[in-house]
């Protein structure tokens, strides 16, 4: 593929910086623009090794931003795009529900609309859409989701990750705009907003505050180191096939109590504390509301099609991420400051 100018959408969120880092650093003669509204979520902190390289340029700029994105897709002559800005984050889409369906519907929509605009043929063009294994549904005890599983998304989260992935198909089906699709699992890693389960108790640990688990804690996961992702983009990118879905996942389920247990053990040892300190935080709170029961993901196709795989396990990348956040204080002191107690309160305070 002659690609050589990339809009990364998102690149300042937590899995789009990995991205954005991977092709800026791989790839030097691509031209990488990340377009990035900077939301809570969004910190350019994130990138300050790549900011100054020659093949990268940032954007601050909404998708939901016909005439910004036609001014980017003009002056940076954008032939490919790998779409991650998304509201993420399924507590937030239950306590507000438009701001997902505005950003992961309507923004993506705006987004194709101006890629068709731009690209006068389709020629070496490629729409890129970064979506979720929760779109599946939910799952029993038994059983994977595979690219052929039927949508059945249940919270506002995923159903608008889910609307998104049917408006870039049916796109590619009306207007042929080549897109190509994957589905991931839970990431984990660097740079994540501690919002999500493992950054936010690695936090809460570290300030001896309680760690809220909802329900009885035996919901399932399957958790993927975050540079893994990456390293599957990059491989889909340049060779998935256009019109394809891939789904992407670690082959690493685990039961979030029993993951919360290991986690509590790596940070007695790191931080030095006696065993079985952190584990006394553990607090059983007030379920979600639609909790789903369990994800995990066959990734065979993307294995056998176009040979990615894992490459660490989960008690490497797993340590890697505690470590990277014990090491980088003062990010997580400047995300967690300001807006973000608020946040913390009215999320927890009714539970
Ligand atoms: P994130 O919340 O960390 O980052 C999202 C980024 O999008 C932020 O930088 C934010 O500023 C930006 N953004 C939000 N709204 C925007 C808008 N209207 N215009 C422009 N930028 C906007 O999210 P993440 O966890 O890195 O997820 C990235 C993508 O991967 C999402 O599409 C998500 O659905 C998908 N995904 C995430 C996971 C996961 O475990 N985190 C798993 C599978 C798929
Ligand atoms: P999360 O990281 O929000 O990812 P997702 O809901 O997209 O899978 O949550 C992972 C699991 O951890 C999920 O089953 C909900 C649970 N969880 C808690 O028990 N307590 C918490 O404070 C959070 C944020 C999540």
């Amino acid at each position: 593929m002659s690609t050589k100018s990339i809009l990364i959408t998102g690149g300042a969120g937590f899995i789009g910086s990995h991205v954005v880092r991977l092709f800026v650093n791989k790839y030097s003669d691509y031209q990488i623009v990340n377009y990035d509204k900077l939301t809570y979520a969004g910190n350019l902190e994130n990138l300050v090794d790549v900011a100054d390289k020659s093949n990268y340029t940032f954007v601050k700029g909404d998708i939901l931003d016909e005439q910004l994105l036609d001014e980017v897709f003009e002056k940076h002559e954008i032939d490919a795009v790998i779409h991650l800005a998304a509201e993420s984050h399924v507590d937030r889409s239950i306590t507000n529900p438009n701001a997902f369906i505005e950003t992961n519907v309507m923004g993506t929509a705006t987004l194709m609309n101006v890629a068709r605009k731009h690209w006068k043929d389709f020629n070496g063009k490629l729409f890129y859409h970064v979506s979720t294994d929760e779109v599946y549904g939910s799952l029993g005890k038994e059983g994977y989701f595979t690219e052929t599983t039927p949508y059945d998304p249940r919270s506002p989260y995923s159903a608008s990750k889910a609307s998104s992935d049917h408006l870039v198909r049916a796109y590619h089906h009306t207007y042929d705009l080549p897109v190509v699709i994957s589905n991931c699992s839970n990431n984990y890693g660097a740079n994540q907003f501690p919002e999500k389960l493992i950054p936010l108790f690695i936090h809460n640990i570290k300030e001896n505050k309680s760690l809220p688990v909802y329900g009885k804690g035996d919901n399932v996961r399957d958790w993927l180191w975050v540079n893994d992702h990456a390293d599957a983009i990059d491989v889909i990118f340049h060779s998935g096939k256009v019109g394809e879905t891939y789904n992407i996942g670690g082959n690493n389920e685990w039961q979030n109590i029993e993951l919360i247990k290991k986690l509590c053990e790596i940070m007695d040892e790191k931080l030095g504390r006696a065993a079985g300190s952190s584990e006394k935080l553990i607090t059983y709170v007030k379920d979600r509301q639609g909790h789903d029961k369990r994800y995990a993901i066959d990734a065979s196709k993307l294995k056998n099609d176009l040979g990615w795989e894992p490459s660490i396990d989960f008690a490497e990348g797993l340590e890697k991420t505690v470590d990277w956040y014990l090491q980088n204080e003062a990010w997580l002191k400047n995300v967690t400051s300001g807006a973000y107690q608020k946040y913390y309160q009215e999320q927890y305070q009714n539970r």
